[in-house]
């Protein structure tokens, strides 16, 4: 049985549809097959330098919608990144086999810290990845359920991994795969749709929370971008908006492409929008109440998080105590 590994930052009180679409529906379907360890990665969120209460509220309500969403702490462990040490240990060992040029590379700290430069940046954000890097490898992961923008956090992991094999024995970590679902890797901004949907987005119109008033949800999906034709048809390049219309809508019914395109033949975007916003509506109203379940209830919450973070603590225990052995740190008696 494969492993499979991920992770979201709670820095926001609601996840965003392409959280979902591009990765939470693919963590509720691997864990069925595989052994599965899903993380909400409040360290990671220390990099935007949270409200401390709200850092906590938002660790919670990522973790409900993570449970609301499918993800069964029966079937996978559910933890929070804090609670296991093993995460920023592992991280410190890996910053060392981690080249200066190869850090700075990464695309995503100069877009995050590219506005004002990096002077004024926060190493931590600068060593993201290599916290990312250390979540993977702490639990022997083979596969990684991301959308496309984590594609090169993943490469990072990789020569990490493999750098790590060539130092100190092939066996020492496992090198883990990205697992990307083509149709679902990136949903679009409602407003700019040639832009990811992000919750760091200029305008929050293109925007698509989770968590967000379902009427409002419906008006931001009737006022989308599309183009000046008329006809519906998934074409990416040339059609973006309403691609990206299609593919939320196929994502949500598991109605294929084509089969949506022969239903709207001869419709009009309206149409397709004011469907589409009822789709999404349905979708939306009991995720929302199963969230509102469990936040209902902390403690039961907060147990449901411990107990994942002491079955993931043992796995990584294992790990660590490889790397540092390996490493040639002299283990206490
Ligand atoms: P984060 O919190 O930004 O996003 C969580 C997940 O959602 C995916 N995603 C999208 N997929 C499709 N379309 C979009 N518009 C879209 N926006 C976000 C992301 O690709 C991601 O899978 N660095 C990670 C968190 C992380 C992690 C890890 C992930 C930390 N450690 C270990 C995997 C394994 C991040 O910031 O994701």
């Amino acid at each position: 049985q494969s492993r499979i590994f991920s992770g979201m930052q709670p820095t926001s009180d609601s996840l965003q549809l392409g959280n979902y679409l591009g990765a939470l529906t693919q963590w509720v379907a691997l864990q069925e097959e595989h052994d599965a360890i899903y993380c909400v990665v409040d360290l990671h969120a220390l990099t935007v330098s949270p409200d401390p209460s709200v850092l906590r509220d938002r660790t919670r309500r990522t973790a409900a919608q993570y449970l609301a969403a499918g993800v069964d702490p029966a079937r996978s462990i559910l933890f929070v990144q804090s609670q296991v040490p093993e995460h920023a240990e592992l991280a410190w060992l890996l910053s060392c086999h981690t080249a200066f040029g190869e850090a700075n590379r990464m695309t995503q700290f100069k877009d995050k810290s590219g506005k004002h430069g990096t002077e004024g940046t926060t190493v931590g954000l600068f060593t993201y990845p290599v916290l990312m890097a250390a979540d993977i490898l702490l639990y022997d992961t083979n596969l990684v359920p991301v959308g496309e923008d984590q594609r090169q956090h993943l490469e990072l992991t990789r020569d990490l991994a493999q750098r790590l094999n060539a130092r100190f024995g092939p066996d020492t970590v496992v090198v883990p795969e990205p697992h990307i679902v083509k149709a679902t890797a990136k949903i679009y901004d409602l407003q700019d749709p040639t832009a990811k949907m992000s919750k760091s987005a200029e305008s929050p119109n293109g925007l698509i929370e989770l968590l967000d008033d379902p009427k409002v949800v419906a008006k931001r999906i009737r006022s989308a971008v599309t183009d000046a034709e008329r006809e519906i048809r998934f074409d990416p390049e040339h059609k973006p908006g309403v691609s990206n219309l299609l593919t939320i809508y196929s994502a949500l019914t598991g109605r294929e492409i084509p089969a949506l395109e022969a239903d709207y033949a001869g419709k009009g975007y309206g149409d397709l929008k004011v469907d589409l916003a009822a789709v999404v509506v349905d979708f939306l109203t009991p995720f929302q109440a199963r969230v509102h379940g469990y936040l209902s209830d902390p403690s039961t919450l907060d147990d449901v998080l411990s107990d994942g973070a002491d079955r993931a603590s043992k796995l990584a225990a294992g790990t660590l105590e490889r790397l540092y052995d390996r490493s040639g740190l002299l283990p206490r008696r």
